[in-house]
């Protein structure tokens, strides 16, 4: 990837070309519009965060708030193989393009921003973009990967991994939901042939570079001081499950002694998941179990934990799975670790630089569709938006709208660059 000189933000003497254009006051007003068409769609009434889940009804309105966004600005849509949305600026055909967005599902009970800020920041510096009247060399994508979390099937980032061909579609149609509902049956329900799903070479191949802008989860850019930053790497990450099995018994009347509860042998798993991320120097979390039957007079028939392990480098998570061999972890995904392309994040940080923003260079352990994409060779960067609160897949995310605002400005900045050059 060549580095040209960045231009000059501004002839000198005349107004920084937002302010001459007003489009800084256009990304301004499409982000505070969009971000008041997303904001009740999964909200729980209660405050307790979003549920934004795939193939469901939210997930449903989501995917027509994006299809309308598209059509407003005659953007062609395009739903690839493993149900992603893509709207392209541009003849997708004529590229490689560049392509920026995110996702709008959510986890159990998450914040406002992980995901919806990348894909509502990707359609503000668009139009930020045509009210500078910039003319691009190569097409503009923005994708909404589907089911980024996994919330609902288990495996995070299944749109992208689909996509890319590292989730097989036979595996994928047959995760099932909490409730016993494959994904194929899901599917189905949300009007798709699950026979469609699959890695899609074509929606692939027009993605000559992903920008990916996402709040941060940390505080990494509080200390720094920085409304923005540029992601270095992702963590190594992944899944896995552990059956506990036990004999199902009557709460009052089976003794302590006669009983094989599997709710104990849960409360073990659960120290010595701590005791073992302590020793790699991982993180490990225990944040999803199955009851059965879930009686609450009942001593259960099994307890099946989901464990989550992330750490700097393999070896660390290697080291937690082998402390708790004797649980027979299943993995359920596995994300190896990510360097983001160094060239286009000098790129990205060039670009910051005109628009008169720092760039510090952060790592992260939370996963991303930028992860699967760099991993299927995809040139990708990610810009990171300040977080106060530092918190993520909860109520308590959070980004200040300046912050917001500047995130959009950057990402246009951002795309000019590779856009034009
Ligand atoms: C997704 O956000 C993850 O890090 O699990
Ligand atoms: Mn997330
Ligand atoms: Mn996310």
């Amino acid at each position: 990837m060549t580095r040209p000189e960045a231009p000059p933000a501004h002839a000198a003497g005349s107004p920084p070309p937002d302010l001459a254009t007003g489009a800084a006051d256009v990304g301004a007003a499409t982000f505070r519009r969009a971000w008041a068409d997303l904001a009740p769609v999964g909200r729980s009434p209660d405050g307790a965060g979003y549920h934004r889940f795939a193939w469901t009804r939210e997930d449903h309105a989501l995917r027509e708030w994006f299809a309308g966004e598209a059509a407003a600005r005659g953007l062609d849509l395009v739903t690839d193989r493993a149900g992603n949305q893509w709207a392209w600026w541009g003849d997708p055909d004529a590229g490689p393009g560049v392509v920026t967005g995110s996702h709008l599902d959510s986890v159990p009970g998450g914040g406002a921003f992980d995901g919806p800020l990348g894909v509502v920041s990707a359609f503000a510096a668009l139009d930020v973009l045509r009210a500078r009247d910039v003319r691009p060399a190569r097409p503009l994508g923005i994708a909404c990967f589907g089911d980024e979390e996994g919330a609902r099937f288990g495996v995070a980032c299944a749109g992208s991994r689909l996509l890319t061909g590292v989730l097989d579609p036979d595996r994928a149609r047959g995760l099932r939901d909490a409730d016993g509902t494959t994904m194929a049956d899901a599917l189905a329900t949300a009007g798709r042939n699950p026979s469609d799903l699959g890695p899609d070479h074509e929606a692939l191949a027009r993605v000559g570079a992903f920008v990916e802008l996402h709040v941060e989860q940390g505080r990494g850019l509080v200390h720094s001081g920085d409304p923005v930053g540029v992601g270095r790497m992702i963590w190594p990450h992944g899944r896995w499950r552990v059956d506990l099995r036990g004999a199902p018994n009557h709460a009052g009347t089976t003794p302590l002694a006669d009983r094989d509860d599997p709710m104990l042998d849960l409360a073990a798993f659960v120290q010595h998941v701590r005791a073992a991320a302590l020793d790699a120097g991982a993180l490990a979390t225990v944040g999803k179990v199955r009851v059965e039957p879930n009686g609450v007079n009942a001593i259960p028939s099994q307890v099946t934990a989901w464990l989550d392990v992330r750490a700097e480098d393999e070896r660390r998570v290697r080291a937690v799975l082998t402390a708790l061999a004797a649980y027979a972890p299943h993995e359920e995904s596995w994300t190896p670790v990510t360097v983001l392309d160094a060239d286009l994040a000098d790129e990205v940080a060039t670009a910051l630089g005109t628009a008169g923003l720092g760039s510090p260079r952060l790592g992260t352990g939370a996963g991303h569709d930028a992860g699967i994409l760099a991993a299927a060779g995809v040139p990708t960067a990610m810009l990171f938006v300040r977080n106060p609160t530092g918190v993520s897949h909860a109520p308590a995310e959070s980004a200040d709208e300046a912050d917001c605002l500047t995130g959009v400005g950057a990402l246009a900045a951002a795309l000019e660059r590779l856009l034009t050059r």
